[in-house]
């Protein structure tokens, strides 16, 4: 037998796995499944129609390079609309500051490769994307969790820990942040907030990696458009690393994303990419850069927010009529996800253990805290199962949740 264990490189072994993609393997292994895990969109709001045409017309054996190796930057035409997406975010950038990638997923691993030796910090929210957990960790970096207020990240904490690991020799490289309707929380970072955290990031010397796939999808009965600026549409001194994805918006199966940096950063991720792929899939850019020249993405947005926000108001219901106040949560204002606190004793943990006999899963919270807490925490994914599924989803997790809150406010509904 050959021992692999002797194979692996110290990143091999270190590899982590995604709690949320673990979850995924349920889904196949158990019927009738509820799932509250994953982020995924509602098929529902793919274009299909559009889709099917342009890829029709780029199918049609006429252009050659529709099938051919791509350049590593991106699909020119693309690249030059995520200009012009960026510019309708308020944010200014040229050709050579972007770099599609293959989901926002790589971007982060690129930032991770390019930005990070084994033991730099990056400094997360507790909780935070456990994606972004991942890609750091995998590189070694140290991940040292910063509180979290309602309106985000806790400046105070935030320099405090920044300033402690620095004493303590560490190089603090980077602040990772959601800004928009964070995953897993749904926060929405203040603009107060986002103003003080560029002008400490300039003070401290930190770059701010800014992971922003859910901006688009404000729910405009408690938030706003201009709510969701992006920092880096007030970067004037290059220290924000933007991404950003067509995931949610026209369809994670593409794989098509994008991020922003200063052109001598892009130049390097743009290095690190062509080792890792040469290129994101150049048919697949060419379908979402015609998606974006037809308006279909423009007329999609405004659906799209009203049929999560219709969501949100579903799970949201049904969980106060099944629950009552057993379950509390801070109200999202965009995005995809509900973060209920669990009443006192009782373990997300455990409790998934007792929602997946009931068939139905979530992702408990532990996953997204650095620092081995979030037991009482879960999270729960409104965006993609539809409308009665939603609600049988509700009634099981209920069934599960009964014996620990018997005693409690759900006998008072
Ligand atoms: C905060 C955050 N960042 C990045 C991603 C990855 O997106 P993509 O599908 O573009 O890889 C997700 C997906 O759920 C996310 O929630």
């Amino acid at each position: 037998m050959v021992d692999y264990n002797a194979f692996l490189s110290t990143t091999g072994r270190e590899l982590h796995e995604s709690a949320i993609r673990k979850m995924g393997t349920l889904g196949v292994r158990i019927p009738d499944l509820v799932s509250f895990a994953a982020g995924f969109p509602d098929p529902v709001t793919f274009p299909w129609e559009d889709l099917r045409e342009i890829s029709g017309e780029l199918l049609s054996g006429r252009d050659g390079t529709v099938l051919q190796y791509g350049p590593t930057r991106g699909y020119k035409p693309l690249l030059d609309a995520i200009v012009d997406v960026m510019a309708a975010r308020h944010v200014r950038t040229t050709t050579e500051e972007l770099l599609v990638t293959t989901g926002s997923q790589q971007g982060l691993d690129l930032v991770g490769r390019v930005l990070l030796d084994p033991g730099d910090v990056v400094l997360v929210e507790l909780p935070t994307y456990t994606g972004a957990i991942s890609a750091f960790k995998n590189v070694q970096a140290r991940l040292v969790g910063v509180r979290q207020d309602a309106d985000g990240v806790n400046l105070d904490d935030l320099d405090a820990v920044c300033q402690r690991e620095r004493t303590a020799g560490r190089a603090v490289k980077l602040l990772y942040l959601v800004p928009n309707f964070q995953n897993p929380t749904g926060l929405l970072i203040s603009l107060q907030k986002r103003r003080q955290l560029l002008e400490w990031a300039n003070r401290r010397d930190v770059l701010i990696v800014e992971d922003d796939p859910y901006g688009v999808l404000y729910f405009d009965d408690v938030a706003s458009e201009a709510e969701t600026r992006a920092i880096k549409a007030d970067d004037q001194h290059g220290r924000v690393v933007y991404l950003s994805t067509f995931s949610k918006t026209l369809a994670p199966g593409y794989r098509v994303a994008w991020m922003a940096a200063p052109a001598t950063l892009s130049a390097r991720f743009e290095l690190a990419k062509q080792s890792m792929d040469l290129s994101s899939g150049i048919f697949d850019q060419r379908v979402v850069h015609q998606a974006i020249r037809r308006g279909v993405l423009e007329r999609l947005a405004p659906r799209l927010r009203d049929l999560y926000r219709g969501k949100r108001d579903a799970m949201e219901q049904s969980l106060r009529a099944e629950v009552g106040d057993a379950l509390t949560w801070p109200d999202p204002k965009g995005g995809f996800f509900l973060w209920p606190e669990l009443p006192d004793g009782l373990d997300g943990d455990q409790l998934l253990e007792r929602a997946i006999e009931e068939r139905v899963i979530f992702v408990a919270g532990s996953a997204f805290y650095v620092d081995g807490s979030g037991q009482r925490r879960i999270r729960l994914s409104f965006s993609h199962p539809a409308p009665d599924r939603l609600q049988e989803g509700v009634r099981r997790l209920t069934s599960a949740l009964k014996p620990a809150v018997a005693n409690r406010s759900m006998q008072t509904r």
